[in-house]
C-alpha cells in the first residue's frame, strides 16, 4: 500500500484518522487524572504522552483542538494545575478504553468505567489506584500548535510512584513485569514484552556488524 499526500488528504475522515493514528507505531497508554475545583473527578486516556526532559523532569501530552466539545482534562488542568498520568496495565485495558467516552461533566469516568480514586501526598488531583505506574505533575505551559489547533500540554513531576520489582540493575525499566499495554491507532492494545537490553551506544564502541 503507498498513499501519496493528495490520497490522504481525499481520503473520508474516519479511514484517514485511523490510519494516521496508527502510523506511528506503538504508543503509550496513559490514564490522565484530574478535578475540578468543585472537587468532580475526570480520567481520560491519552496516547500521545512524552518525555521533554530529564532535568527538570518535564513530560508533555498532546491535547486534542478546543472547539465546541468540551475537553474536560483540558478545563481541569487550566483551573486546578495539577494532574496524574498513569500507566495501563491488562487487568484494565477495557475500562481504561471507555474514559474516552464523552461523558456529562458531572459523571465521572472512575466511577463509571469501574476504577478507583486514589489520593497521595495531599496531591490534588487523583491517582488511579489500580496503576502501579504513576505520576503526579504539576502544569507549567501549553503551547498552541498554530497548524492544526492541538495543544502541548507540558508539566513538572512533584510525585512519582515506580513499583521497585520493574528497575534492573542498571536503572532499565521492565515494564513487561507489571503489563503495562501497548496502544496502536484509536483502539487496538498491545501486550509489551522486553527483548533486549543495549549499553549507551559509544561511537568507539559499536559491535562490527557486517554492512
Ligand atoms: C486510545 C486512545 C488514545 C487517545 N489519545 C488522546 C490524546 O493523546 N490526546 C487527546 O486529546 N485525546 C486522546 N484521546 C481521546 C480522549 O480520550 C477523549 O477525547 C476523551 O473524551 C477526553 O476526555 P475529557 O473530555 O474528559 O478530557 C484518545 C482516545 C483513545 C481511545
Amino acid at each position: 500500500m503507498h498513499y501519496t499526500k493528495e490520497q490522504i488528504q481525499g481520503m473520508e475522515r474516519v479511514k484517514r484518522l485511523k490510519i494516521i493514528n496508527a502510523v506511528s507505531g506503538i504508543k503509550p497508554a496513559n490514564l490522565i487524572g484530574t478535578i475540578d475545583d468543585d472537587g468532580k473527578t475526570n480520567l481520560a486516556i491519552f496516547s500521545s504522552v512524552v518525555h521533554l526532559g530529564s532535568d527538570p523532569a518535564l513530560m508533555g501530552f498532546i491535547m486534542r483542538p478546543i472547539g465546541d466539545v468540551p475537553r474536560h482534562t483540558y478545563e481541569n488542568i487550566i483551573q486546578n494545575r495539577q494532574y496524574t498520568i498513569n500507566h495501563i496495565h491488562q487487568s484494565f485495558v477495557k475500562n481504561a478504553h471507555y474514559t474516552s467516552a464523552k461523558l456529562d461533566r458531572n459523571d465521572s469516568e472512575f466511577t463509571r468505567c469501574g476504577l478507583s480514586e486514589e489520593y497521595l501526598n495531599g496531591f490534588s488531583a487523583p491517582f488511579v489506584k489500580e496503576s502501579q505506574l504513576k505520576i503526579g505533575l504539576q502544569f507549567l505551559e501549553a503551547i498552541d500548535i498554530s497548524l492544526n489547533g492541538t495543544i502541548l500540554m507540558i508539566g513538572e513531576i512533584k510525585h512519582l510512584i515506580i513499583p521497585e520489582e520493574i528497575i534492573g540493575d542498571h536503572l532499565d525499566f521492565d515494564l513487561s513485569l507489571v503489563d503495562t499495554v501497548g496502544i496502536s491507532g484509536l483502539n487496538t492494545y498491545y501486550a509489551l514484552e522486553k527483548i533486549a537490553e543495549y549499553p549507551y551506544a559509544r561511537a568507539n564502541e559499536t559491535p562490527n556488524f557486517k554492512v
